[in-house]
């Protein structure tokens, strides 16, 4: 009876793709194993504030919230806390509304699908997240993706399939999270202008980080008002758990009453959406200089990888190193890992087959001095890579 999903398991085992999920203790930017301990550079708590017993005490203080919502939002999952996250949102991003999601999966996956119908036409990035792909197909409508930032690609499918559509939906990732590198709002924007197009833009691994106010890489850009909808999630940089949207009434309204896992998903507990409005109004308007030291790292760690002739694409806090194979990445993680570093192998099907990396996932509370030997360690498994393209050609 379990014949074909043990033989399934067999074949991930043999190509190098198999997970298990380890139990792990973590505390500050380390991370417990054994007896062993690593510094955590495969988090997403890029502003260091997940473990922060400081953070997480001051809210606890004064805390009175519920801990579970025991509905949907709709029937009294609902809570004042929700409305008051979401108003705090809709005017940081000077929106009209924002709504709030159990997670970045939940929100993108129930926008997607309720914003695109079978008449409709979603032009979407080729690496966008795993969670809007979903949606787009949940949603029936005709996925066209363009190639991973080319925007001449993008523009060649509008003129020649927009017509053809209701509705069209160009929806990308801000900051792309296996890449470290931004799309270009610009160009999105006078496309979708152009062509008249819904703008989406998912910021999961850019909000906490950039912009003047932490919003985003949208914020940095000034582009948050030409966007339709803007996605952000808590999980994250907000070190807490949830996501939101942020548009106008319109839009807002049609996914309350349309979102499948808005409306057919328990609420996330009172705690967790007052601790997201806690790291909002207390936490991060004091974190600027750690934003900035977070950027200054990025760039000192990328030089120093130039130096060191290793190749890496994008150009913020998330730094890939791709080194091919899943068998010589799994080599350097194991490397990585014994040298104190818990920085976990990147396989397919979270990236393309034959691009297994090491994600480099920076953080504010490190210094240079802490992942200053990386290169090094990597280094030779850059050399093995580049071996196999050889080999191959
Ligand atoms: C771009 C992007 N969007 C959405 C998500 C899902 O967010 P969450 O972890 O809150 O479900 C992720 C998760 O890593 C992501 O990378």
């Amino acid at each position: 009876m379990y014949e074909n999903y043990k033989n399934i398991l067999q074949k991930l085992k043999e190509e190098t793709l198999h997970r298990n999920i380890n139990p792990i203790k973590k505390h500050g930017k380390y991370i417990d194993i054994d007896s062993n301990t690593y510094l955590n550079l495969s988090s997403n708590d890029y502003l260091g504030l997940a473990e922060n017993r400081a953070v997480i005490n001051g809210f606890l203080k004064n805390c009175g919230f519920s801990l579970g919502s025991a509905s949907s939002r709709l029937l009294t999952g609902n809570s004042f806390v929700y409305h008051e996250l979401e108003s705090l949102l809709a005017k940081l991003y000077k929106k009209d509304r924002a709504l709030l999601f159990n997670s970045g999966y939940h929100a993108n996956v129930g926008i997607m699908s309720s914003l695109a119908g079978k008449k409709d036409a979603v032009f979407s990035d080729k690496l966008n997240h795993a969670s809007i792909i979903d949606g787009i197909k949940l949603s029936e409508a005709k996925m066209f993706r363009f190639k991973h930032l080319d925007y001449d690609h993008l523009e060649k499918l509008l003129k020649e399939h927009r017509h053809e559509y209701e509705n069209a939906i160009i929806v990308t990732e801000s900051l792309f999270s296996m890449d470290g590198d931004f799309c270009d709002f610009s160009k999105l924007i006078k496309l979708k202008e152009e062509y008249n197009a819904l703008l989406v833009a998912d910021e999961a691994h850019a909000v906490g980080v950039y912009g003047e106010n932490g919003l985003g890489a949208a914020e940095a850009a000034g582009a948050t008002s030409k966007i339709d909808l803007i996605i952000g999630t808590f999980g994250k940089a907000f070190a807490s758990m949830g996501a939101f949207c942020a548009g106008n009434e319109i839009l807002i309204d049609f996914l309350i009453n349309k979102s499948r896992s808005l409306i057919f998903s328990t609420a996330l507990p009172e705690i967790n959406v007052a601790f997201s409005y806690y790291i909002i109004t207390e936490v991060l308007p004091n974190m600027e200089c750690s934003r900035a030291g977070l950027v200054k790292l990025s760039g000192d760690f990328r030089n120093l990888l130039k130096e060191y002739n290793i190749p890496v694409t994008g150009n913020s806090h998330i730094v890939p190193v791709i080194l091919g194979s899943n068998e010589n990445t799994m080599n350097c993680a194991n490397k990585l890992t014994g040298c104190g570093y818990y920085l976990l192998p990147i396989r397919h099907p979270t990236v393309a087959l034959n691009s297994s990396r090491i994600r480099i996932s920076l953080r504010a509370d490190i210094n240079f001095e802490e992942i200053k030997n990386i290169p090094e360690i990597i280094k030779e498994y850059v050399d093995i890579s580049q071996n196999d393209i050889k080999l191959a050609m």
